[in-house]
C-alpha cells in the first residue's frame, strides 16, 4: 500500500500547498475532509495527518471540528495554526483571543532542541497569521517554541506524537518551513519517502494496464499540457490501443495543427487523427458576436464532431480526460455537510454524461506543476510541457465581434509575430501569458503618402501565479516597439497597435 500523508481542510487556502510541500518532501499527500471520521482515517492507513489551518476561531460553537478519536489512533498529527488551536482543545488545553494577534514575520526561540527543529539553530523566521493563541496546554504537551507575544508557538506530546506549529512552514514567508515539515515527516512520523515522478507513472502504467484490459480508449488531444500528458501516458501503458484525435476548429494559432501534428505524430510516433471541422466551427460562429455565445456554440458545436469521431472510432469503452487535483477539490466542499460528497465533474469543453463512455482520468492526483513533471518524465519536449495556457474558445474570444476567415488571419498572423519575438525575449519564463487581440475598430493612419483606414491589435502579456489574479507585464519598450513595427509591416490590414496595461480584476487575461 502506497504511504501517504492526509491534510485535514479546515478552509484554509493553504490546504493545498501544504499538500504540495508534503509532496515535494517525497510524500504522497491527499486533501480531506476536517469531519472525516476515525475510522475512515484507520481504513486509510495514513503514514501522519496534518491538521490545516482556517479562517475561523476555535471558540466559536459553529467552528469546523474534528473526530477527536482520530488523536487516539496512534496516528502522528501535526496541527497548523486553527490546526493546532484545535488539537489543544479537544485534548483538554484552552485557546484565547490574544491581546493584539501576530500577523506577518515573526522570530520564534525555541525552548527545546527536539526533533522538528533538527539542522535548525536555536530559532527562525516564521510567518505568523492568528488571532488566538493556545494559553493552557493540554495534558503532557509541553511548549517547545515562542514568540515575544506568544509563549505556545510550538507544542507537542512526544509520546503520543502530537505536534501543533502556530506559524505556517508551508509559505515561503517561512523560509525554514519545508525543514519543519520534513522532520515531521521523517523524524517524527517515519515516513519512508520515495514518491517521485518516476514513481508515479511506474504505478500509472500498472493501474492502467489493469484498468483497461484489452480494451480501447478514446483522448481528444486539446493542443495544452494536460490532455498531451495523458494521451502519452496511454501510450507508454497501451500503446495504439489508446487512439487520439484533435480537432482543427479553425480557432487554433498559427501553424499549431501542424506542429501539434509533427509532435505526437513524427517525435512521438503517438497515432493521432487530425479531425477537420473548421467550416463547420465558421458557419455555426457566422453573425455571433456575443461572448458567452460564442463560448456554447464552440461547445456544442465540439460535442456534436466528437459524437461523429466516436461513431468512425469504433467501439471504444473509455474516453481518457485531463482532470486534476484542483478540479476534484474544487468540486467538492471543504465545510460542506458531511452528506456533501464529490461531485461529477467535467474537463474535456463540458462533454455530456450520456456519450457512453466509462471515465479514465490518470492526472487526478496531480497538481499543475506535477503534471508538466510528469510530461517531463514521459519525454515531452519542454516546448509542449511549459506552453501558455491557452483558451478552449481558442481565438474566437480574442477575435472582438464576428469571428470570420478574414478576421481570424489577420490576428493569426498578428499574434505568430508577437510569439516570435517573445520566444527571443530573456525574461519570457516571467510572463503567465501572451497574445494579441484583434478589435472591432478600424482607426485612421498614414502609409506612404496613403491614408489607410485600418484594423488596430491589442497585445496582452500578463504576469499571474494561477490566472486568477494578474497584472500587465512590463515588457521592454523596444521589444513592443519591434512587435509593433513588425505586425504593422507584415500583417495586410493593420495600422495600429496598443498594449494593454489593465490588471486583474478588475478587468480579465482574455479580452472576451
Ligand atoms: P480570464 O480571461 O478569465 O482568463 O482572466 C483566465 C485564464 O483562463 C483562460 N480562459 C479560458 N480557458 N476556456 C478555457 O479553457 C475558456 O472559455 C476560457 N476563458 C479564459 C485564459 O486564457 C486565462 O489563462
Amino acid at each position: 500500500m502506497r504511504e501517504q500523508v492526509a491534510v485535514l481542510d479546515f478552509g484554509s487556502q493553504y490546504a493545498r500547498l501544504i499538500a504540495r510541500r508534503i509532496r515535494e518532501c517525497g510524500v504522497y499527500c491527499e486533501i480531506v475532509r476536517h469531519d472525516i471520521s476515525a475510522g475512515e482515517v484507520a481504513a486509510m492507513k495514513p503514514a501522519a495527518l496534518v491538521l490545516s489551518g482556517g479562517p475561523a476561531s476555535v471558540m466559536n460553537s459553529d467552528s469546523p471540528g474534528m473526530d477527536p478519536a482520530i488523536f487516539d489512533a496512534g496516528v502522528p498529527v501535526l496541527g497548523i495554526c486553527y490546526g493546532m488551536q484545535l488539537m489543544a482543545k479537544l485534548l483538554g488545553g484552552r485557546v484565547e483571543r490574544g491581546a493584539d494577534g501576530e500577523y506577518g514575520p515573526a522570530k520564534i526561540t525555541f525552548i527545546e532542541p527536539v526533533p522538528l527543529f533538527h539542522g535548525i539553530d536555536a530559532g527562525m523566521e516564521v510567518w505568523m497569521s492568528h488571532g488566538d493563541q493556545v494559553t493552557v496546554l493540554p495534558e503532557g504537551f509541553a511548549s517547545l517554541a515562542a514568540t515575544p507575544s506568544c509563549p505556545t508557538a510550538v507544542m507537542g506530546n512526544k509520546h503520543r506524537c502530537l505536534y501543533g506549529v502556530q506559524f505556517h512552514p508551508e509559505v515561503v514567508h517561512t523560509p525554514r518551513g519545508n525543514d519543519i515539515l520534513s522532520n515531521f515527516l521523517y523524524r517524527l512520523a517515519g515516513c519512508r519517502g520515495g514518491w517521485t515522478m518516476g514513481r508515479f507513472l511506474e504505478e500509472s502504467v500498472a493501474k492502467i494496464r489493469d484498468t483497461v484490459g484489452d480494451s480501447e480508449v478514446v483522448c481528444a488531444l486539446s493542443g495544452g499540457v494536460d490532455s498531451a500528458v495523458v494521451a502519452a501516458l496511454l501510450h507508454r501503458a497501451i500503446g495504439e490501443r489508446c487512439r487520439s484525435f484533435f480537432v482543427d476548429n479553425g480557432l487554433l494559432r498559427k501553424g499549431e495543427v501542424e506542429e501539434v501534428r509533427t509532435l505526437f505524430a513524427r517525435d512521438y510516433s503517438l497515432s493521432m487523427t487530425v479531425v477537420e471541422a473548421r467550416g463547420e466551427f465558421l458557419a455555426a460562429l457566422r453573425g455571433v458576436v456575443d461572448p458567452e455565445r460564442k463560448r456554447k456554440i464552440i461547445g456544442e458545436t465540439f460535442i456534436s464532431v466528437f459524437k461523429r469521431q466516436k461513431d468512425a472510432m469504433g467501439a471504444a469503452r473509455f474516453l481518457a480526460q485531463g482532470t486534476l487535483y484542483p478540479d476534484v477539490i474544487e468540486s467538492r466542499s471543504p465545510l460542506g455537510g458531511p452528506s456533501a460528497v464529490i461531485k461529477s465533474h467535467h474537463n474535456v469543453g463540458g462533454l455530456p454524461e450520456d456519450l457512453g463512455f466509462e471515465l479514465l482520468e490518470p492526472l487526478r492526483e496531480l497538481f499543475k506543476d506535477e503534471v508538466r513533471r510528469l510530461g517531463t518524465e514521459l519525454g515531452l519536449p519542454d516546448r509542449l510541457v511549459h506552453r501558455q495556457p491557452f483558451p478552449g474558445p481558442g481565438l474566437a474570444v480574442r477575435v472582438i465581434g464576428e469571428v470570420t476567415a478574414e478576421n481570424l488571419k489577420v490576428l493569426r498572423d498578428a499574434d505568430a509575430i508577437l510569439r516570435d519575438e517573445m520566444g527571443r525575449y530573456e525574461n519570457v519564463h516571467e510572463v503567465w501569458q501572451y497574445f494579441a487581440v484583434l478589435l472591432p475598430v478600424k482607426s485612421v493612419g498614414v502609409m506612404g503618402d496613403e491614408r489607410t483606414y485600418d484594423d488596430v491589435v491589442a497585445l496582452r502579456a500578463v504576469s499571474s501565479l494561477d490566472g486568477m489574479t494578474a497584472d500587465w507585464a512590463r515588457l521592454p519598450a523596444d521589444l513592443l516597439a519591434r512587435v509593433s513595427s513588425r505586425i504593422i509591416n507584415e500583417v495586410t490590414g493593420v495600422n495600429r497597435v496598443v498594449y494593454d496595461i489593465s490588471s486583474k480584476p478588475p478587468s480579465t487575461i482574455e479580452w472576451e
